[in-house]
């Protein structure tokens, strides 16, 4: 009696997960398209959003921003992304260090960690896992529009409070609670 080798099961070739430099690389030719960029409805008071396919099996955002309108600090736990400004001007606060990533509700940030960057129509960046940041339009009259991917698609969104140098943790939010 012969006994079959085992072997591994032909399929589809390993699709490798999409990199900073791929995301950012999907966010900018997203931003270049016009018509998609156009098509977003835009709200004099609140943000709005259209869901995209991001590349890999990412998670990607069209967002509008109103003028005056912001994200709070947060970061995106394990995932990491890019976006990037298609129209206006939105400019990003994010903090230069690792924060340990759990097990803490309140934390001291040490001078020199505030990062400001101005990110006007065209420009974006990548971010790595546990990045905080918030990002706003400081604009009194212009609307922003923007492109955001994220991967793995957002485990989990946590939410802080900053009052001068004191991080204050304030919720975790899960796919579930986006319903
Ligand atoms: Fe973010």
């Amino acid at each position: 009696m012969s006994v079959s080798p085992l072997v591994s099961p032909a399929g589809s070739p390993q699709v490798a997960a999409p990199t900073q430099a791929d995301l950012l690389d999907f966010v900018r030719r997203t931003a270049a398209d016009a018509e998609l960029i156009a098509s977003l409805p835009l709200d004099p008071e609140g943000r709005t959003w259209v869901r995209l396919e991001g590349p890999g099996g990412s998670e990607a955002w069209l967002i509008g921003w109103p003028p005056g309108s912001g994200t709070g600090w947060h970061d995106h736990a394990d995932s990491v992304g890019a976006f990037l400004t298609a129209s206006g001007e939105l400019k990003e606060n994010s903090l230069a260090a690792r924060l340990p990533t759990d097990g803490w509700k309140t934390l001291e940030l040490t001078d020199g960690v505030d990062r400001e960057r101005r990110l006007p129509a065209g420009q974006g960046r990548a971010f790595g896992r546990h990045h905080v940041h918030e990002v706003l339009n400081e604009s009194t009259e212009r609307h922003a529009i923007s492109v955001h991917a994220y991967y793995p698609p957002l485990p989990r969104i946590r939410r802080y409070s900053r009052t001068g140098q004191i991080l204050h943790l304030e919720q975790v939010e899960r796919p579930e609670d986006w319903q």
